[in-house]
């Protein structure tokens, strides 16, 4: 990433990409969940205009965007800084438009919070220029709205949040209701891979909508916010379609496994972390059905060529995987794994 240089009317700021360790779709069901922040990331150089108009130029992208504030999502590539610089007005931050400068590692469409990063780095950036005393957190939830509200995206919290406060090396165990977390070190003799499908997707394309419809559903049916907490004899004995109950079930165990891996990081149990992934990849085929075959077929030979542990990791139906993989055995797994599957492609290490 290069560095882009600060003048005395822009600032920039730093996000990392992240990676889910463990605990999928469960951030907007009430439960804990597991992300790490990734040395890869994106820097964002903004600087304030005296009109309403927002430029947006990056490093990936060949054409510069130019938007108005005005204006509503559009599918275009510079919707995300337009929806963040949108906010950040709202928020006082800044009077009007900006011109918004991106350098970015994080690939997009991948399961890695690109846009998370790009949301928060432009928050962040603009509060170094506002008067606002805005909290991280605060920020987060701000950046969360920008997904919601202008980009139509169902998410939880969990991407803003890790990525807001989350530092490589660190995995954050998060609970996403009262929105406390705990940052702690990543084990020293095992690495987190982060191995690409190949396939991308979009949260826009409608199967995380869909799967956070079937969700609302059982909410509505429990008169509950928080799946994770439910009963499991109670959702078998439900009258719910059988695809909502296999849905909440996934909440629950998820959940639990979630906080399995919690203690297993902190006690250093490098066999009781590998457990709670490869049952979690299970329980998002079986039961959330958010996985496809080739990412299937991927996560077992990952566990077959010695991954201790190996699971899809974000929003699902394409993205990427996470494996737990000995560090002294990681070149030749990465090898073995890629010449396999010649659609996949490394990523990044944690
Ligand atoms: C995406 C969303 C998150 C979360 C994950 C699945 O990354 O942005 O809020 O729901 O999918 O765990």
């Amino acid at each position: 990433m290069s560095d882009l240089a600060n003048t005395a009317a822009s600032a920039k700021a730093q996000a990392p990409g992240r990676v889910n360790l463990i605990g999928e779709h469960i951030d907007y069901n009430g439960g804990m969940v597991l992300p790490a922040a990734l040395s890869i990331g994106l820097e964002v150089k903004l600087t304030p205009r005296d009109d309403d108009r927002v430029l947006v130029s990056a490093d990936h992208y060949d054409e510069q965007a130019e938007r108005d504030l005005g204006e509503t999502a559009s599918g275009h590539w510079s919707d995300t800084a337009l929806g963040a610089s949108r906010k950040a007005r709202e928020l006082g931050l800044i009077a009007c438009g900006a011109d918004v400068t991106i350098r970015s590692t994080v690939p997009e469409g991948s399961g890695l919070s690109s846009s998370a990063a790009l949301i928060v780095a432009i928050l962040k950036a603009a509060r170094k220029l506002g008067e606002g005393a805005h909290s991280d957190t605060e920020l987060a939830v701000a950046a969360r709205a920008v997904e919601n509200d202008f980009m139509g995206v169902p998410c939880g919290i969990m991407d803003q949040m890790a990525v807001a406060l989350a530092t490589p090396g660190t995995a954050m165990a998060l609970d996403t209701k009262a929105l406390n977390y705990e940052l702690f070190d990543l084990p020293i003799s095992h690495a987190l891979v982060v191995v690409h499908s190949g396939l991308t997707r979009k949260l826009t394309d409608g199967r995380y909508g869909e799967r956070k419809e079937e969700c609302d559903a059982a909410k509505a049916h429990f008169g509950t916010d928080d799946l994770c907490m439910l009963d499991p004899a109670s959702i078998s004995a439900s009258p719910l379609p059988p695809a909502i109950r296999k849905r909440t079930m996934h909440c629950v165990t998820e959940h639990a496994r979630v906080l399995t891996a919690i203690a297993a990081l902190k006690s250093h149990d490098i066999a009781a972390l590998a457990a709670a992934m490869n049952e979690s990849h299970v329980s998002m085929r079986d039961d959330f059905e958010m996985s496809l075959p080739a990412i299937d077929a991927l996560v077992s030979d990952a566990c077959k060529l010695g991954a201790e542990g190996a699971r899809l990791t974000g929003g699902g139906f394409g993205g990427c995987i996470v494996a737990l993989v000995a560090k002294d055995a990681q070149d030749t797994w990465l090898e073995q794994l890629l010449s396999r599957h010649p659609r996949a492609r490394f990523i990044a290490a944690a």
